[in-house]
């Protein structure tokens, strides 16, 4: 076993979201795709959005139609006000209703500032912060209408933002995607605020270096994966599934008392590891 493996990690119990209609934004690659299966590993029923890449999207359906699931996919951009609302239309006449979103969808635009044009750095707010926004107030309606459910669940709703430790940590070159991700943290705590009365939770996993497409050439080759890590107290990089696995708890009764809370999901990364050794 190399420094940067780790054994797989535990099952959640089969039955943790049993009943329970979830909407992954962003569910055709990475973490999204991750988070999808493991909803439906656990009992949920998945909405399983994708804006390219139809393949994929109808692939992650699938595994989870394989192990007995129910779930489907279907195509809206985030950012699109209009695509959202039939979005969530659509899933409530399928579904009759939604218990959980994970408002994963996510894109990075690097540039060095001065270069940063003006449709990089809008593309990325209006993908990561106002594609949560209008996501969130989409099902946000829903949960107010339904309210609690006895059975399903001891909550109306519950809503997962996916940050990152990027709303904490500055990161030179990525001036639009730290500023979406520190908008994203302000959303959740916001909104868990506003509508906690009303038994709706709003949580957020910040995910640090996780091994998906989306940061690809910082863990592709051993080299890049070696400077990488040490960055990470923990000693490895993560995985999707471990995202997936925070997630599905938040969205659960097991964490019912958790509000308005960031999880980082991040082998320590936010910790400032230079200071090991310095300072
Ligand atoms: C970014 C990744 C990066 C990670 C840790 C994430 O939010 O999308 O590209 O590797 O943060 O820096």
């Amino acid at each position: 076993m190399g420094v940067t493996s780790h054994d797989s990690i535990p099952s959640l119990p089969a039955s943790l979201l049993t009943g329970q209609k979830a909407l992954v934004t962003g569910a055709n690659s990475g973490i999204g795709r991750a988070t999808a299966i493991k909803m439906g590993q656990v009992g949920a029923d998945v909405v399983v959005n994708y804006v390219e890449d139809e393949e994929a999207a109808k692939e992650v359906v699938s595994e989870i139609e394989d192990f007995g699931g129910r779930a489907y996919a279907h195509r809206a951009d985030v950012a699109n006000e209009d695509e959202v609302v039939t979005m969530l239309e659509a899933m409530v006449d399928r579904f009759q209703t939604i218990d959980i979103l994970v408002a994963n969808a996510g894109i990075q635009r690097d540039a060095p500032f001065e270069n940063m044009t003006i449709s990089e750095w809008q593309r990325v707010l209006d993908v990561n912060l106002t594609g949560q926004f209008l996501c969130a107030r989409e099902a946000i309606k829903e949960f107010v209408r339904r309210g609690v459910v006895p059975g399903t669940s001891n909550s109306a709703g519950k809503i997962i933002c996916i940050s990152s430790v990027h709303q904490l940590i500055p990161w030179a070159g990525r001036a639009n995607y730290t500023v979406s991700k520190s908008g994203v943290q302000m959303l959740m705590e916001t909104l868990a605020q506003e509508f906690s009365s009303r038994k709706i939770r709003v949580n957020a996993v910040a995910p640090g270096a996780i091994r998906t497409p989306m940061n690809r050439p910082a863990w592709e080759t051993p080299e890049a994966e070696a400077s990488l890590v040490e960055m990470i107290p923990y000693g490895r990089v993560g995985d999707p599934e471990e995202i997936a696995t925070a997630a599905a708890l938040l969205a659960s009764d097991l964490l019912d008392y958790v509000v308005g809370t960031t999880l980082y999901v991040d082998g320590g990364m936010k910790l400032f590891p230079e200071f090991l050794h310095g300072g």
